[in-house]
């Protein structure tokens, strides 16, 4: 999605901006521009379809002219990439500059409105319409100062957005707002950072406020931050976070791609994201936000998991995992049909949400819904204090670190153990999971970080060689059963949106319901057949593929003989609890996708079309 930068300070603002724009590279976008205030009150843009480099190209010239700038890398919804369609857009007048995050529904109506008065438009863009709004209000009226015309306009727009404002006549003045997108304000010494996320400032400041849903704020050297609502303009006070984000976290460290950095930062990430809470000694799993809530999860009459994505397939295991062990029904919904499927929701129930980003609008729109019908809300998020972090009841953080590849991976292995967690915790709770076997599956779960190493150093080179055979393949299919069906999914989803190489995910069983089909020697299937999970019915399953000649890579437990003899290509990885397989098994999956697409010369990080955190519906 769009990223936001902007600086008024005492250092070059070009440096600040550019920089910034690179470190939002990973969010997903097709055109970059930047303004300056050039310091004779005169705003100077410059912007272009395609990346950031692109940009420096056309826009070295406005190195060290200001001290005050914003740049935008846009991800195209209103009118396609384009040189003209690219943020910042100017007003008629040319003394407002904008960029913006998000979409502006209602932008046709305003648009015929300033039509009618005079306003033409150069874009496609919903964004150009606001600024010129923003124009209008202070046309309208000369006492009407530039944060008050933002905010007379922001009243008028509905949609979700995150706004930076410049205005030529107000140097040094930032005005920012914020509705469903995020915005953070980084606060330095006699200096002042906005960014969509907090990683193009993480080297100058660690102190940020965090804009919340319907907050504007004027920030300037003189004045420093000045927070309102938008509705009511009445002052907020905001809460100075400190962050914990570094910047070794938001560097590759030597990998090529943040993706391969992220699969191998797996037994890390898992086992943080146990720390302090899977206590093995002593024989506990302690989660504050299931503990405070125990009776509400007890006395649930289900529990419906919300998600898309990637996020989805852990759902999706995360319901097998607590109707196994806590006996509680679970239903498992993409946020974006939740929502418009009219659901029957009681407070009786409890949604688990599940976001990496924690700014995912789809999602967003459905926890609104389901906490309006009284539902308590559970998080399970990545993104520290993220816009769903903030709207749920209680929660769980994943504590993968951040995550920049597109490519999700290492947050869904700690989702994947969040969840577990979950199960256990709730069904040890609720006495169905009786103690000897809660100790033995907690000590199971405690060893999968080493098992998950393990994996990376046996199979790296191996899967890397597998990869080659497969560069021109067209199609995948990814077959599991039980715990490995969404597994099945989510390594079909890798491929896919990485190599840009059709992939599909199917139970294994399904498969002769209609896949089967497909199947001839230039089908690749892979197929993750663990010794505890259906192995018997797995083994009848790559015999019907085999009978058919399709190639099969095979995901088997170390030691393996019935799966392999008959699979063209094995990958081996350490048995574990068929519960905790996916966790294991997805690893190779995931180097599967990155090598295929690596050898196939797609970007990686940001595979096109896609968006890091996607936070329009
Ligand atoms: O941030 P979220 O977990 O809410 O994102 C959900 C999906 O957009 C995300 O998982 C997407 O499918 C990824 N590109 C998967 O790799």
């Amino acid at each position: 999605m769009c990223g936001i930068v902007g600086y008024t300070g005492f250092q070059d603002a070009y440096d600040i901006v550019i920089n910034g724009l690179r470190r939002l590279e990973y969010r997903g976008y097709d055109s970059a521009g930047i303004v300056l205030e050039d310091g004779n009150n005169k705003l100077e843009v410059e912007k272009t379809k395609g990346k950031v480099e692109d940009l420096v190209n056309i826009s070295s010239q406005l190195k060290g002219k200001a001290k005050i700038g914003m740049g935008h890398t846009r991800w195209a919804t209103h009118g396609v990439p384009s040189d003209r369609n690219s943020h910042p857009h100017l007003s008629n007048n040319g003394k407002l500059a904008i960029i913006h995050n998000g979409i502006i529904e209602n932008y046709d109506t305003i648009k015929t409105m300033l039509t009618g008065k005079g306003f033409t438009f150069k874009s496609e863009t919903d964004t150009e319409v606001l600024v010129n709004l923003i124009q209008y209000f202070m046309d309208l009226n000369a006492e009407t100062d530039f944060p008050t015309a933002v905010r007379y306009a922001l009243n008028e727009v509905y949609g979700a957005y995150a706004i930076t404002v410049m205005h030529e006549d107000y140097p040094g003045v930032l005005v920012v707002g914020r509705l469903g997108s995020p915005l953070a304000i980084g606060i330095g010494d006699k200096e002042y950072f906005i960014a969509s996320d907090a990683s193009p400032f993480v080297e100058f400041t660690k102190e940020a406020i965090y804009l919340e849903e319907g907050h504007m704020a004027t920030i300037s050297l003189e004045n420093g931050v000045d927070i309102r609502t938008i509705t009511e303009n009445s002052k907020i006070i905001p809460e100075i976070q400190k962050l914990k984000l570094s910047l070794e976290q938001i560097e590759k460290s030597g990998y090529e791609h943040f993706m391969l950095k992220e699969i191998f930062e797996q037994p890390k990430s898992v086992h943080d994201t146990m720390r302090g809470r899977l206590l093995v000694e002593e024989g506990v799993i302690k989660m504050a936000g299931i503990w405070d809530h125990i009776e509400r999860f007890k006395n649930a009459n289900r529990i419906i998991i919300i998600a898309c994505g990637t996020s989805w397939h852990a759902g999706l295991i995360g319901e097998y995992l607590i109707e196994e062990y806590a006996r509680i029904p679970v239903e498992v919904e993409y946020a974006s049909e939740f929502r418009y499927r009219n659901p029957i929701i009681t407070d009786k129930d409890v949604v688990i949400a599940i976001s990496q980003s924690g700014e995912t609008a789809d999602t967003m729109a459905a926890l609104k819904l389901a906490k309006e019908k009284g539902a308590f809300i559970y998080g399970i998020c990545n993104v520290v204090d993220s816009s769903i972090a903030r709207i749920t009841d209680a929660g769980s953080y994943t504590h993968a670190g951040p995550e920049i590849g597109v490519a999700s991976t290492k947050a869904f292995t700690a989702q994947l153990t969040i969840l577990s967690l979950i199960a256990l915790k709730l069904g040890k709770h609720n006495g169905n999971l009786g103690n000897a076997d809660f100790m033995s599956l907690i000590a199971e779960l405690d060893a999968i970080p080493k098992k998950i190493e393990d994996v990376l150093s046996s199979t790296h080179e191996l899967v890397q060689n597998i990869a080659k055979d497969f560069v021109n393949a067209t199609n995948f299919l990814y077959l599991g059963r039980g715990y490995n069906y969404p597994a099945a999914l989510e390594g079909a989803l890798k491929l896919k949106e990485i190599s840009y190489i059709h992939a599909e995910g199917y139970p294994a069983a399904e498969m002769k319901h209609g896949p089967i089909a497909l199947i001839d020697e230039n089908m690749p299937i892979v197929i993750i057949a663990p010794k505890k999970g259906h192995y018997d019915k797995i083994v009848s399953n790559v015999q019907e593929i085999k009978a058919r000649k399709g190639k099969v890579i095979a995901v088997v437990n170390n030691g393996d003989t019935q799966v392999s003899e008959m699979s063209d290509y094995v990958i081996e990885i350490p048995e574990t609890s068929e519960c905790f397989s996916p966790i294991v098994a997805s690893v190779p999956l995931q180097l599967l996708a990155y090598y295929i697409a690596v050898y196939r010369g797609a970007n990686v990080d940001q595979p096109r079309n896609l968006a890091k955190s996607v936070t329009v519906e």
